[in-house]
């Protein structure tokens, strides 16, 4: 059986989007930005305040950092020495699902189950030292209400984190307990921030005109410094949550993975871009063309990759993961249909990007002729490793912006949420 022609076409018309509408999207989002401005109710996006601004560089000292925002976390002793300078004196990292033997993020794990396991990092991170005192900045990766850099409440798990007992809960006061638990009250920590945020502090710790950090990974997000240029009040990182950006029409797929997921109605454009969910929309594509709609084959963004990466005219590798995968044998001209299927989704999702970039910059440039140079942080699997991804992204900002494409840099922050984290616990020390 080799895949129908008419059917194809249209799945892959499912996933394309066009000049105008990217133009549209980009539009859109500006206007849910203003709106958010206002009034975050009036957004889709949820416009959390972080309580900080960009760093002064002169940040400096030992703290501890805690990047917790996906299925791995992290503990690191980071050294600042300022302008940019510093040192990962010491890093620990675990997974918080170990397949058969535990899973934290799951529906019957326990807050305390999960912090309990978190404070056990950062013992291991302070190789068991419970006199030395230290501060702890928390790159906490996920959408979190805030009223300073300290107290930052959970408002809804995503990327499809289930644990009870935490959404509602300031996570800061979940750590110390179980910190405290430990006999850790040495360790002290102040700061909670976003990884978005974490990522921008951090490239702005070392570059000019870092107006913007994102996260394009598992989950994706963005956020920005609002120069707040019309009112007294200082300038202040924002996290947009644009995950949540929904002014767009979503395509049949998205819409049925959506209905499936932990969150409907939530994470709408996440759900289009990100690395958790890309594997899984082109499975229910996949599982179209072969007559078994509703069958989940478990696709990975990695596997979209080893696709996009098999360059082999007999396609040799996308025949083998198909068949391990579905069960089926397909030809090379079908092998053809699913590297182009793929290309089309991971365009797409880094053409949204772009879009959401594209919102943030005019918004930035308000009535300006040209637009300033601006330096955009990025950090994630999916811009970093995944084929394509950047280069449509980059083309995606041209397609937008024309000639001021030019004042746009973007650059990869790998490492950001450690050092960020660190940064803010810096900022937050300076406040004592
Ligand atoms: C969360 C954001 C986070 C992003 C990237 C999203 O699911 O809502 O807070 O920044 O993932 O990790």
């Amino acid at each position: 059986m080799s895949f129908d022609q008419n059917q194809f076409d249209s799945i892959l018309a499912d996933f394309t989007i066009d000049s105008d509408e990217l133009r549209e999207i980009a539009g859109a989002f500006r206007y849910d930005l203003k709106q958010g401005l206002k009034d975050p109710d009036l957004s889709s996006m949820r416009m959390l305040k972080s309580y900080i601004g960009l760093p002064t560089r002169k940040e400096t000292g030992e703290y501890l950092a805690l990047d917790f925002g996906g299925t791995n976390v992290r503990v690191l002793r980071i050294r600042l020495d300022g302008d940019g300078k510093f040192e990962v004196l010491k890093k620990v990292a675990k997974p918080l699902v170990v397949a058969g033997e535990y899973n934290y993020i799951a529906a019957d794990a326990t807050a305390d189950q999960m912090f309990g396991f978190i404070a056990d990092l950062v013992e291991e991170a302070v190789e068991g030292d419970h006199t030395k005192k230290y501060y702890l900045g928390h790159t906490f990766s996920f959408p979190s209400s805030q009223t300073d850099l300290y107290n930052a409440k959970l408002i809804i798990w995503t990327k499809e984190f289930a644990t009870p007992g935490v959404e509602g809960k300031v996570v800061n006061d979940l750590l110390k307990d179980a910190l405290h638990k430990k006999g850790l009250d040495n360790v002290e920590p102040t700061a909670v921030i976003n990884d978005t945020v974490a990522v921008q502090l951090a490239a702005a710790y070392k570059h000019d005109n870092v107006n913007i950090g994102c996260i394009y990974a598992t989950g994706h997000n963005t956020c920005y410094l609002e120069p707040y240029a019309d009112s007294a009040q200082e300038p202040m990182i924002l996290n947009l949550e644009s995950g949540g950006f929904n002014r767009l029409t979503p395509g049949r797929f998205d819409v049925e993975l959506d209905k499936n997921s932990e969150k409907p109605g939530e994470q709408r454009l996440e759900k289009m871009v990100s690395g958790r969910y890309m594997g899984e929309l082109f499975g229910m594509a996949l599982a179209e063309l072969f007559d078994e709609k509703g069958k989940a084959y478990g696709f990975t963004s990695i596997d979209m990759s080893a696709i996009m990466d098999d360059e082999d005219a007999a396609h040799p590798a996308i025949i083998q993961l198909v068949a391990e995968k579905t069960g089926h044998t397909i030809d090379a001209a079908d092998a053809d249909k699913v590297q182009d299927l793929v290309l089309r989704i991971v365009n797409r999702s880094a053409r949204l990007v772009a879009a959401s970039f594209t919102g943030i910059l005019w918004q930035l440039q308000g009535a300006e002729k040209t637009l300033a140079p601006q330096t955009i942080a990025v950090d994630g699997s999916v811009y970093e490793k995944m084929p394509h991804a950047k280069e449509n992204l980059m083309k995606g900002l041209s397609e937008l912006l024309g000639t001021d494409a030019a004042a746009v840099e973007t650059v990869l922050e790998n490492g950001g949420s450690g050092l960020g984290a660190a940064i803010a616990a810096a900022v937050a020390a300076s406040r004592k």
